[in-house]
């Protein structure tokens, strides 16, 4: 099994005990941490009254509350789509949370077809991450939102 086929089976296998929400985005980020290199924050901002609230995380401290379409977070979660920047520094709707970050990546979470959370991930690197990585971390999402 490849190491991204073995990811999805053992975030799936993971997620099955958990018994509420905070519980499967706590142990899903904790896990995605420990495997994903080259990555120095990752959390998940949960949709809260038209706002996003910092949810659970592995990383620094971060900003708490994101205004819907401000920052890489909130444009994800208000278009629903994943946004993928290169380099923090060149985006002007970008809310620096660390000074370090140069890549990041936002996936979007849904209930019942609707946006209820935003998983994101920083990078020291520029470039970090790749349609592979959009791909692979898609499929994560998808079992993420199997438990929500
Ligand atoms: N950079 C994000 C804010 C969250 S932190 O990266 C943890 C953004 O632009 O929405």
């Amino acid at each position: 099994m490849t190491d991204q086929k073995w990811m999805v089976a053992a975030m799936d296998s993971l997620l099955q005990d958990c018994p509420d929400d905070i519980s499967v985005l706590a142990n899903a980020c904790a896990f995605l941490f420990s495997e994903m290199e080259e990555v120095n924050w990752l959390g998940f901002y949960r949709v809260h009254q038209n706002q996003l609230y910092l949810g659970p995380f592995q990383g620094l401290p971060a900003c708490t509350t994101i205004a819907m379409g401000k920052g890489a977070c909130g444009r994800a979660a208000l278009h629903d789509q994943v946004v993928v920047l290169d380099d923090v520094r060149l985006e002007e709707n970008y809310i620096a949370c660390h000074e370090e970050t140069r890549a990041e990546m936002v996936i979007p979470l849904h209930k019942a077809n609707r946006v209820v959370a935003v998983l994101d991930m920083d990078s020291l690197r520029v470039g970090r991450f790749q349609t592979e990585d959009q791909l692979f971390i898609t499929e994560i999402a998808k079992i993420i939102e199997k438990y929500l």
